[in-house]
């Protein structure tokens, strides 16, 4: 069977003391777990977290890369140096990223290819909107996005991980169902069976709200892999119970 992931954003959080607090604790509290775990943190943190999980069995991940190589980009990270960190993943495309800085479709999978060609996989989200929910798109948004980073990715699609996170369920306390979820994964993992013989192995992660409670209902579904948990990632016993409850 395949190692879930359970993998924190820290999003806009952290400091040099807090960082340390957090991942002294996770790693002492780490003991049994048999899934893969992993934190996503703020580039001016790399180093240091990079530092503090030798040895822990999480691993590092970046939240956000330049869809340049490099060059006249003032203000981006290059997929080349999150590799001098020995980032394991990065993010791409959180709806965060989608709404505040106009990350389109086609940037999305521009960046998880510069994150494949580095040798680190991209954790791609996709989501759909209140709005689109409500109107009844939400395979047809999910489905769309997809799409775009298979086309540009090709056979290399099978590296990458999904992460299903519906917008509205994003630090707002409101999750999908697990049913609700499962449905979707289950459009997602059939979009990726068309695209590669290796879908039944790839990790599709539920994220928006998930927390000690709700998580194990959510990781017993056949075809979610894995969390990418905001808020809950932040305190380190909740975090722990997450990782408790996969597998
Ligand atoms: P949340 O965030 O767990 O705080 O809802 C999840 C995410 O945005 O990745």
């Amino acid at each position: 069977m395949k190692r879930q992931l359970i993998a924190g954003n820290w999003k806009m959080n952290g400091s040099f003391a807090a960082n340390e607090v957090l991942l002294r604790v996770l790693a002492a509290g780490m003991g049994g777990a048999t899934c893969q775990v992993a934190v996503c943190v703020p580039a001016p943190y790399l180093a240091q977290v990079q530092g503090l999980v030798v040895g822990t069995g999480i691993e590092l991940g970046a939240q956000d890369v330049s869809q340049h190589e490099a060059g006249a980009y003032t203000g981006e990270v290059s997929a080349n140096m999150l590799r001098d960190f020995a980032a394991r993943y990065c993010l791409v495309g959180h709806s965060e990223r989608r709404q505040y800085h106009g990350e389109t479709d086609a940037v999305v999978a521009t960046k998880a290819q510069r994150a494949l060609a580095a040798g680190i996989t991209p954790i791609v989200c996709v989501g759909e909107t209140l709005a689109e929910r409500g109107a009844g798109r939400t395979e047809e948004v999910v489905k769309r996005q997809l799409a775009a980073v298979i086309h540009t990715n090709g056979h290399c699609i099978s590296e990458i991980v999904v992460a299903y996170e519906p917008v509205w369920a994003i630090g707002t306390g409101k999750t999908a169902s697990p049913q609700e979820a499962q449905r979707v994964h289950a459009v997602l993992r059939n979009q990726l069976r068309a695209a590669t013989e290796q879908a039944d192995r790839m990790l599709i992660l539920y994220g928006g709200s998930m927390n000690a409670a709700n998580a194990a209902q959510l990781l017993s579904q056949e075809d979610i892999d894995g969390g990418l948990v905001g808020g809950a990632s932040l305190k380190a016993g909740d975090f722990l119970s997450i990782i408790a409850a996969a597998h």
